[in-house]
């Protein structure tokens, strides 16, 4: 078991109508708040009125910054902090998925200081505070609502990376699970996806750490009995329920406790189809990660292994790959380039990227060569 700090200061609001606790909660953080939002689910899934209502009735101001797009982008995150600047806000309020409260973060640690979103994210400014974010969630996926991580994308530098850092927890996330009933079916798979491939990316890192892979397992249990379920039943408000809590409990700290770090290859590899094709997320990760796992195979084989008997009961290693890529599809979610029209002339330029970047995770055993990525990229085409 490794040293480690458990640290999450995010106060977590769950449940139906929770977001009757978020006005108390703006004002007792300020006055104006700069909202932020997507393209316009908000609008239609109840989320966005109930927040301005609340905001209304703890009178406090609201000054929007709307279109944020999925995989999103550090142009807006600028022009949303000059919003808010001239506006003079007090705090940073995001309704929506990961992309909103993403940006959202990193507006909040760049007003104070009039910075850059790319210098914050490129590790070139030192923060010390940051406005108080609040979110609301109308998406179960990444686990932004309770870590202190913002992923954006430069498509000048083509980069897209995660940023860490304390002062960006959100101050209060309200986790209602009927927001999320109007998810479509594609992206509500990505979201089970993602969530699983977080709980993942903590197995393969380093560190003997009994109790976080029991979580694990938990997790990814619960993910596999009633992520299909939930596919058939979209408007389920218990199984909603289910996938949300599991989605934040995958990376709000509890399954890395006693680890060293997660691995995070999967990750970096999938955010260059992001970034190359606009690939959703959860699509990235369900094509990217069994190819990562069955190249991988020689050098993580008895986590597998130990995968194969917590998860199937099996303690096999192609068993455990077999088993979680049809997992993927029972969710609808690709496991090959092809499925989302990526035909193999596309090859050199997905490896040019991956090789430009560097793309790599955080555990040095699994550490990846050009060799490596270029057999990784033959695998997400393979039949
Ligand atoms: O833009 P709008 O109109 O809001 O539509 C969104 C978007 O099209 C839609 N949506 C959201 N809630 C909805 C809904 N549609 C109907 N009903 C609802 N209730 O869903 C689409 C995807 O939204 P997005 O926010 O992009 O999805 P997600 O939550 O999966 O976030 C993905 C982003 O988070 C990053 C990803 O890289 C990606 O950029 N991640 C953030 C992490 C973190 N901060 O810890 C970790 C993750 O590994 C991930 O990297
Ligand atoms: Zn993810």
């Amino acid at each position: 078991m490794e040293n480690f700090i458990a640290y999450n200061p995010t106060e977590l609001h769950f449940g139906k109508d929770i977001i009757k606790e978020l006005g108390n909660a703006a004002h007792a953080l300020g006055k104006k708040a700069l909202l932020v939002y997507g393209k316009g689910s908000v609008l239609r899934n109840g989320s966005y009125q109930d927040t301005r209502d609340q905001l209304d009735k703890a009178g406090i101001n609201v000054v929007e910054y709307s279109g944020i797009k999925p995989n999103p982008l550090v142009e807006d995150v600028d022009n949303a902090v000059t919003l808010g600047l001239e506006n003079k806000v007090d705090m940073v309020l995001a309704v929506g998925g990961g992309s909103a409260i993403d940006s959202a973060k990193l507006i909040a640690v760049c007003i104070p200081e009039q910075w850059s979103g790319w210098d914050v994210m490129k590790g070139r400014r030192d923060p010390v505070r940051a406005l108080p974010v609040l979110a609301v969630l109308t998406l179960a996926a990444t686990g932004t609502e309770m870590n202190s991580v913002a992923v954006v994308q430069n498509n000048q530098r083509m980069e897209k990376f995660g940023y860490r850092h304390p002062v960006m927890f959100p101050k209060h996330s309200f986790l209602d699970p009927s927001y999320t009933c109007s998810v479509p079916l594609d992206h509500t798979g990505f979201g089970i996806v993602d969530l699983v491939a977080h709980v993942l990316e903590t197995y393969f890192g380093q560190g003997d750490a009994s109790l976080s892979d029991r979580f694990a397992a938990s997790i990814i249990q619960e993910a596999m009995e009633f992520g299909p379920q939930l596919m058939e039943k979209p408007e389920d408000y218990t199984l909603r329920a289910r996938i949300m809590l599991a989605a934040t409990t995958a990376l709000n700290g509890l399954v890395s406790y006693g680890r060293l770090n997660g691995d995070w290859t999967s990750h970096a590899l999938g955010h260059q189809l992001s970034l190359l094709f606009d690939t959703a997320h959860g699509a990235s990760l369900s094509i990217v990660f069994p190819a990562w796992m069955k190249h991988m195979k020689p050098r993580i084989g008895s986590r597998l292994e130990k995968l194969g008997e917590d998860l199937f009961g099996n303690p096999s290693a192609d068993h455990a790959i077999e088993g979680l890529e049809s997992f993927f599809k029972r969710v609808l979610c690709p496991v090959r380039l092809k499925e989302i029209g990526i035909a193999p002339d596309q090859n050199e330029k997905i490896l040019a990227l991956m090789n430009k970047n560097k793309c790599n995770g955080k555990n040095p055993d699994n550490h990846l060569n050009d060799l490596d990525r270029e057999k990784i990229v033959e695998l997400m085409y393979a039949e």
